[in-house]
This record gives C-alpha cells, sequence and structure tokens, in this order.
C-alpha cells in the first residue's frame, strides 16, 4: 500500500476478503444429493447420526440439550435430485407428543405442524400467482375507497394510508405497527396472544383500558372482521413508509385482506388453495384449523382446547398447517418456477430493503441471510421464512444458487414452549453451516467431472480450448481457463490482458431449458489487495459486476463461452461466443 498518511490512518478498518464474484452460484447447482458418493448424503448423515446419538442418550452433547424436550422434523429438497425430498429427512417425536391424547405420537414428512409466519412467504406467493403487476404498486385507498376518509393531516399520528401498497407490505417496509388491535395485548385479545396466566395491566404500569378509553377504535372486533373494519382499528405508524423495514403481523393480514377483494375470493383459504395448495397438490396443507379432536394426523403440541381456534383474517399472516412433504412440494415449485414464470422467479427472489446488518436483508415476504463460504469466500444468499408463535416454530429456506432448500418444524410442549425458538435456530443453523459446504464440494466435484478437460477444433489441432479446476482454498476457485488457442495464436493471453489478470474463472450465467446449452462468462480473478476506504474498495472487489463481459467484438461479448451439454450432465462441446459457431470437441 501507498504510504499517504490516509492509507496508514485507515490501514485498520480493512475487512477480511469477501469474493465479489459475480452474484450467483459459483457452479451449475449439482444434481447428485443422495448417492453414495455424495457429499451431501455424507453430511446429512453426519448430522442425523449426531442427532441420534445425542437423543438416544447413547452419546450425549451438551450444545443440543435445548432439543431435550422438543419434537421436531426436518427435511432437505432439490430441484435436480427428486430423491432428496422423501430421503433426506430427520424426524423426533419429545416426550409430550409421544404422550399426547390428541393428534399424532410419532411425527414424520406426513405429520401436520402449525407452522405459523412461514405463512406470510405463501401469502405474498398466492398474491404473485393472482394480482395483477400493477396492483402491487396501488394505494390501499384506491383497493379500499371506504377508508379514503380517515384523518390524514397529521402524520406522526395518522398512517398515511395513500402511500401505502402491497408491495411495501409484502416487503416490512409500510411502517404500520406490528400488532393491531384486536390482535394486540388489550382487553378483546385473550383468546388470541394473552398467556395462559393473565396478569393485570396496571400491576405492571399500564393504564387501565377499556373500549371507552380515549382513542380507542375498534371496529374489527374479533378474527372475522372485515379489510377495511381492520384498517379502521390500526392506530399510530411506526414508520413513514419505505423508510425503515419492520417485523408486522398487520402487513400480512392486510395483504390477505387486499387479495381477497382483488380476486373476489372472500376467505383466506379460497385464494390458498386456488394459487398454491391446490395445484401443487399439497393435500395435506390449509389455513384452516381442524375442527374437532382427535385431530388425526396433527402436532397437537399446546393447549389440545385452542387448537380448534379459526385464525379467520389473520391466516394469512400465520395460520398455515402443513407437512415437511408437503413444504418440500411448495420450496421445489419456487425454485423451479413451476407457478410463476422464470423471470418473476427471480424478480422475487431478490431484495427490496437492507436491514441494519451486512449479512441480513428483507424481500417480499423473504428473510434474506447472506452466507459467506469459508473456502472460496463466496457469498451465497438465503432465501427464508422464520414462523414462530406459541408451541410452534419453523423455517423455509430456498437456496436459489443450489436449487436446494431445506424445512425446519418445531412443536414444544406447554411447559417447554419457549425452548421452541432456540430449538429451530439451532436446527437451521446446524443444516446450512453443514450442508451449504457440501453443496460447495458437490457442484465443484461435478463440474469438474463434467466440464475439465481439453476441447479440439474438428479437423484441426492448432485451435483448443483447456479447462482446469481450481480447488485450492481463496478467490481463484472455479473452473478455470487454463489455454484457448485458436488457429495456433494464443487467444486466451489476450483475454487476460484485456481483463488485467492471468487467471479467468468461469461462471455460470445461462441456460436453454430445451437444448441443454449453457453459456458461461469468463471472470477475472484479481487479487483484493489493500484498498483504503470504502470506495476503492468496490473498485478492488468487483471487477466482475464492472467488468460485465465489456469488451465485444463483431457484437459477441469476449468473455461468454456456450457448452454443448449431454443428458448426463457432461459438456461434449465449448463455443466460444466471439469465434462465432466454432465448436471445440470435449476429446476423451
Ligand atoms: C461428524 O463429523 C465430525 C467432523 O468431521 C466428526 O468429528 C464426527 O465424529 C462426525 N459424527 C458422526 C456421528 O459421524
Ligand atoms: C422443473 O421444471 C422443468 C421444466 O419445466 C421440468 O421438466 C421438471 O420436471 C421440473 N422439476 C421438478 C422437480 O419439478
Ligand atoms: C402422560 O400423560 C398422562 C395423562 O394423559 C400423565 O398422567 C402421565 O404422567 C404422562 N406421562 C409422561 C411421561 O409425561
Ligand atoms: C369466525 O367464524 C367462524 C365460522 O363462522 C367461527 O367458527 C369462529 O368461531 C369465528 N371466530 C370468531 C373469533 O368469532
Ligand atoms: C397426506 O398424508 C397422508 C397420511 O396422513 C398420506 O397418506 C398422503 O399420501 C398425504 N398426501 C399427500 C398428497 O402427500
Ligand atoms: C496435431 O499436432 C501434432 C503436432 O503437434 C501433429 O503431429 C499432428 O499431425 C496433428 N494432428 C492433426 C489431426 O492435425
Ligand atoms: C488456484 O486458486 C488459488 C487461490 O484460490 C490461486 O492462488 C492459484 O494461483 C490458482 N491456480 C491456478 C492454476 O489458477
Amino acid at each position: 500500500m501507498r504510504s499517504s498518511p490516509l492509507s496508514v490512518a485507515v490501514a485498520s478498518l480493512c475487512l477480511p476478503a469477501v469474493l465479489a464474484r459475480v452474484l450467483g452460484p459459483l457452479n451449475p447447482a449439482p444434481v447428485d444429493l443422495t448417492s453414495d458418493d455424495s457429499c451431501v448424503r455424507s453430511k446429512w448423515e453426519n448430522i442425523t447420526s449426531t442427532l441420534e446419538d445425542h437423543l438416544t442418550n447413547t452419546e450425549h452433547n451438551e450444545a443440543l440439550s435445548v432439543l431435550d424436550s422438543i419434537t421436531f422434523s426436518l427435511g432437505l429438497f432439490s430441484v435436480h435430485d427428486p430423491k432428496a425430498a422423501g430421503s433426506l429427512q430427520y424426524h423426533h417425536t419429545g416426550p409430550d407428543i409421544k404422550n399426547s391424547s390428541f393428534g399424532v405420537n410419532k411425527v414424520d414428512g406426513n405429520s401436520i405442524y402449525r407452522v405459523a409466519s412461514m405463512t406470510k412467504v405463501v401469502t405474498v406467493y398466492a398474491g404473485l400467482l393472482l394480482l395483477n403487476p400493477s396492483d402491487w404498486h396501488k394505494p390501499l385507498t384506491d383497493i379500499f375507497p371506504e377508508i379514503a376518509s380517515l384523518p390524514k393531516d397529521d402524520p406522526v399520528h395518522h398512517i398515511q394510508w395513500d402511500t401505502i401498497t402491497p408491495f411495501s407490505l409484502s416487503s416490512q417496509i409500510s411502517g404500520v405497527p406490528a400488532n393491531a388491535r384486536p390482535f394486540d395485548a388489550g382487553e378483546l385479545s385473550t383468546a388470541l396472544y394473552l398467556s395462559d396466566d393473565p396478569v393485570d395491566p396496571t400491576t405492571l404500569g399500564l393504564p387501565p383500558l377499556t373500549l371507552d378509553s380515549t382513542g380507542i377504535n375498534v371496529p374489527c372486533q374479533d378474527a372475522n372482521c372485515s379489510g377495511v373494519q381492520y384498517l379502521e382499528g390500526i392506530q399510530s405508524p411506526t414508520f413513514p413508509v419505505f423508510q425503515s423495514p419492520g417485523y408486522a403481523n398487520t402487513n400480512f393480514i392486510l395483504l390477505g385482506r387486499v387479495i381477497s377483494k382483488l380476486t373476489g375470493l372472500p376467505t383466506n383459504e379460497e385464494w390458498f388453495q386456488k394459487a398454491v395448495f391446490g395445484p401443487l397438490d399439497m393435500a395435506n396443507t390449509s389455513s384452516l384449523s381442524p375442527t374437532k379432536p382427535p385431530y388425526a394426523g396433527y402436532v397437537v403440541g399446546g393447549d389440545p382446547e385452542t387448537f380448534a381456534f379459526q385464525g379467520g383474517i389473520t391466516t394469512s399472516s400465520g395460520g398455515v398447517f402443513t407437512t415437511t412433504n408437503d413444504i418440500a412440494k411448495l420450496g421445489i415449485s419456487m425454485l423451479n418456477s413451476t407457478l410463476l414464470p422464470v423471470d418473476q422467479t427471480r424478480k422475487w427472489m431478490k431484495p427490496t430493503s437492507f436491514t441494519a446488518s451486512f449479512d441480513f436483508a428483507l424481500g417480499m415476504g423473504w428473510e434474506i441471510y447472506r452466507y459467506t463460504d469459508k473456502v472460496t469466500g463466496h457469498v451465497t444468499d438465503l432465501y427464508t421464512k422464520l414462523g414462530d408463535a406459541g408451541n410452534y416454530a419453523s423455517y423455509l429456506v430456498v437456496v436459489p444458487d443450489y436449487d436446494f432448500g431445506f424445512s425446519v418444524i418445531v412443536t414444544s410442549g406447554i411447559a417447554t414452549a419457549t425452548e421452541r425458538s432456540a430449538a429451530a435456530h439451532l436446527l437451521a443453523d446446524l443444516i446450512s453451516e453443514t450442508i451449504l459446504p457440501a453443496l460447495r464440494d458437490q457442484a465443484a466435484k461435478e463440474t469438474k467431472r463434467n466440464y475439465e478437460g481439453t476441447y479440439v477444433s474438428a479437423g484441426q489441432n492448432t485451435s483448443t480450448l483447456t479447462l482446469a479446476y481450481n480447488q485450492t482454498a481463496g478467490d481463484g476457485y472455479g473452473l478455470t481457463i487454463t489455454s484457448l488457442i485458436n488457429n495456433g495464436k494464443n487467444l486466451l493471453r489476450f483475454l487476460q490482458a484485456t481483463q488485467g489478470t492471468n487467471q479467468l474463472v468461469l461462471a455460470p450465467s445461462m441456460i436453454d431449458p430445451k437444448t441443454k446449452q449453457r453459456g458461461f462468462v469468463a471472470t477475472p480473478v484479481i487479487p483484493v489487495g489493500e484498498y483504503t476506504g470504502l470506495f476503492s474498495k468496490m473498485f478492488a472487489t468487483n471487477s466482475d459486476w464492472l467488468n460485465n463481459n465489456g469488451l465485444t467484438y463483431g457484437g459477441q461479448a469476449l468473455d461468454t463461452f456456450y457448452f454443448n451439454v449431454a443428458d448426463d450432465g457432461s459438456a461434449v462441446a465449448a463455443l466460444p461466443a466471439v469465434l462465432r459457431g466454432k465448436s471445440f470437441k470435449k476429446s476423451a
């Protein structure tokens, strides 16, 4: 580093290198998660035997003790390995469920759990499938004209409903309060949120409340009220719209009312069924509670007396009951664009807002975790939704870079209700920290097998392309072009010179679903080096984004390479775009 006073002053700010290669996968998604040779299967078996050893008291593991009285189901799924969803599951039945007089006494892939707020992302999915794209940006006052007359002259105390849109609700950035009457902890809510042990609010220092108290307006009296009644009862905003994200059940109760209003399907269950549960044959999934004991097929974790409670308009926020097998169908459909067009899926799996932390962002219904791989430094985004209420906790996690996902569903007995959250986080950490590296290794192994080698142009051997898979930890990890000779001329040297590097790694860019032809873009490996501040860091670490296949020749990008691929995934020919259809056959 040049020793200017500035660089000396800020040198200690240098962060560990995070490789900023193009956003997206380093390799094509792996197709084998389940065979005896798969890195994923062996890591999964390591997780399940570690759990089993602890839970059967064969080998106590203090770090897992929060699971001791919990019932849970775990399941992985993959677009490209259909066997994953059925075979990579693990179920554990805790003491309360084993002994329960209601529902199942042993959990499996068809056991029906409450998944609480995992519902929110399903509500958005249904909305994306049923609404017009322009509906997402309509002010709520257009959708519900009845609320246009609500007071708005005081923006500190009055929610500006004419600025709030379904998009802002789904992205948790509407600024409306997290919970609203009657679904807050006021005097009307015993059925919904109060614990078994209600306390007198005045003993906590809160003023006594009655329906006649100043400023109380609750036209919505229970879970069956109308959207307009519910809207009218929501009091002061937390933030103005699009200022700062904040978790709010209110957002998704309202989004449910919007979907009902715009589709003409009055209940949440009708549009959930029409958009998602029906088309995906999620026959064991519903937003309606089972009506009466013995609740066959259900996991009854809490008080059996309240299990049949119908959530009414709140079910679009947290009312779904589902199974590990049905969640796999749901997740695969999202990853594989079964219901949504592929461009809309890609748009949906993007952030819509930062949060206050670097590695956590929000999307439409999504809570997005940014995982940094310890070997490659590459960032993988996990699109997730947590559920956590009462005796139930859950995660849906989808990882578009690997066309992979997993679910965690947890339930606890009444006495251990608070352990459900810690148990769900622990299980999601265990799966992600173990399986994401295994997916990296499996994808690298398959890419090496499918692409590494020498490709020779027909009829001559003065035109060759050689690829080698570099598995050395660091920013050079990946499918590397080690030689490109065209008509006896070293074309690779020219490509490297244009990118200011002597190392070019291929990143997946396009795929033709019909012919399976794949495009890759050669991206420069430029050691991150040292930098003095944010601006120099951007230029030091984002060369792929900046370069963006910048040089074209005759209209073709110099750094794009196409590969024809056989049914088993192996490349049979390489076609550097700039050579205009010239094909290099893979030699044996
Ligand atoms: C799981 O893997 C770890 C690390 O490789 C190893 O120490 C442990 O013995 C394995 N556990 C089981 C149950 O296979
Ligand atoms: C994914 O989509 C492709 C193309 O529509 C289809 O052929 C394939 O069967 C789907 N895979 C799964 C697991 O649904
Ligand atoms: C099982 O439940 C019964 C009542 O339903 C109770 O008497 C018994 O103590 C419970 N056993 C355990 C191990 O929790
Ligand atoms: C809402 O309506 C349903 C069906 O009519 C009923 O079962 C339920 O008790 C009602 N919920 C409330 C909170 O009144
Ligand atoms: C629903 O669960 C039952 C077991 O309770 C199972 O037999 C059935 O196959 C499941 N249906 C679907 C569509 O997964
Ligand atoms: C390939 O190159 C070698 C020398 O490098 C030469 O002996 C051979 O004849 C060439 N083969 C073809 C098919 O051009
Ligand atoms: C392989 O990558 C490592 C860093 O990840 C780099 O140091 C090395 O030079 C690369 N090797 C080749 C042949 O590109």
